[in-house]
């Protein structure tokens, strides 16, 4: 795989985007990122067109959140068999698929939607039977899941918002689940927005989310972009506003939830349930089907990443800890299903007993169910 990718400080020009950024594109044969690691300073794309670029954007955290890796990752198989010479024959081709698909497997084990979408992108090019074909089914599916997350954003926005009181609501949030996270409209922050547009939100909490600051950096740009109100709060200080304030409910996104609810989130999702369960606040987990992954039984069998000690002791290679600490980085934790109220997806609210209301819900994908007539408690 070589090496072809390039930081350019400009979006696209190609005047087809209708929000005011886009977290991932497809352009000139390329995947085009934007930079997450340079937000909120820059708003920088790079241009991706082969597989090792491709790793080192989601191993960097370029690209983040489980959807977005996913999409993202369909796209630089995409941008990879698209850069191989048309006169490539189709074992070749298959070769730098599979070798691509690997190599981007083994990047993030957390998010069940990075392996999901892979796979699927697999799957689909398997009837190829040139190289121009594996080109152009690659770029289709990849097309196909980034549409469909954007289709599942907008119901999940719905299906979210109306969880709401009809006065204004001040709600938490964590981590990032914005469009950044989705290439789409987002899954927790984009319940948050839609209620906002329909005046239901007062403000938003932001944990500024330790060590990576997906919160504070993240979080805090798109829900100015979007002309939400908000403070940015430290993860510590969660739990005693969320009393002293009358926090009305916590939205969360998810990187792979297990067969009985259990959901693995990014650290600190867990104690933020904790308190929510505390001070009887509504904890909503907000994340599309393909993040639910029925073969793993329980959080248990989740794989949590775990990142380089320097995060926590270091912030922009300046060392904040004393010089003999070392640290533990998990980069995600577990919340057990019993602090979770409810799942919202692109079919509806679920509620518990979350085993059999998960089961049907994963069994009824891919069927046209209007939001609103979804019950499955
Ligand atoms: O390590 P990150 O920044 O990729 O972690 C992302 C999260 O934990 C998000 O909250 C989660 O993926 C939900 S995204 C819509």
């Amino acid at each position: 795989m070589s090496n072809a990718s390039s930081p350019v400080s400009h979006g696209p020009q190609d005047g087809t985007h209708r929000r005011p950024y886009e977290a991932i594109q497809w352009r000139d044969d390329a995947l085009w990122l934007l930079d997450q690691t340079s937000l909120p300073w820059r708003v920088d794309y790079r241009r991706i067109t082969d597989g090792d670029s491709a790793c080192e954007a989601i191993r960097a955290l370029r690209v983040r959140g489980a959807p977005a890796i996913g999409i993202a990752a369909a796209y630089s198989i995409a941008a990879v068999s698209h850069a191989l010479d048309p006169r490539t024959d189709l074992v070749t081709a298959f070769v730098e698929v599979e070798g691509t698909a690997a190599a981007l497997a083994a990047t993030r084990p957390t998010a069940v939607n990075l392996r999901w979408a892979i796979d699927r992108v697999r799957a689909a090019v398997t009837g190829a039977t040139t190289s121009a074909e594996v080109a152009a089914i690659t770029l289709a599916t990849a097309r196909t899941i980034h549409a469909e997350q954007a289709s599942a954003d907008i119901a999940m926005a719905a299906a979210g918002a109306a969880l709401l009181g009809n006065e204004p609501s001040l709600v938490i949030t964590h981590c990032n689940t914005g469009p950044l996270a989705t290439g789409g409209g987002g899954t927790a922050l984009g319940v948050i927005i839609e209620a906002q547009r329909r005046g239901l939100i007062s403000e938003v909490l932001v944990d500024e989310t330790r060590p990576r600051l997906q919160g504070a950096r993240l979080t805090s740009w798109e829900l100015k972009q979007h002309g939400v109100p908000h403070h940015v709060i430290t993860d510590g200080a969660a739990a005693g506003l969320l009393g002293s304030r009358g926090v009305g409910a916590a939205f969360v996104g998810a990187d792979r939830i297990a067969a009985n609810g259990d959901t693995a989130n990014k650290v600190g999702t867990f104690p933020l349930a904790l308190a929510c369960q505390y001070h009887g606040v509504p904890f909503y987990v907000v994340a599309p089907l393909s993040t639910f992954d029925l073969a793993t039984a329980d959080g248990v069998s989740i794989a949590v990443e775990e990142r380089d000690p320097a995060e926590v002791l270091e912030a922009e290679g300046v060392r904040l800890a004393a010089p003999s600490a070392s640290a533990l980085n998990p980069a995600f934790d577990v919340t057990p299903a019993a602090l979770v109220t409810a799942f919202i997806t692109e079919l509806g609210v679920l509620r518990p007993p979350f085993a059999a209301t998960l089961r049907q819900a994963l069994g009824a994908r891919g069927a046209t169910i209007p939001v609103e007539s979804v019950h499955l408690t």
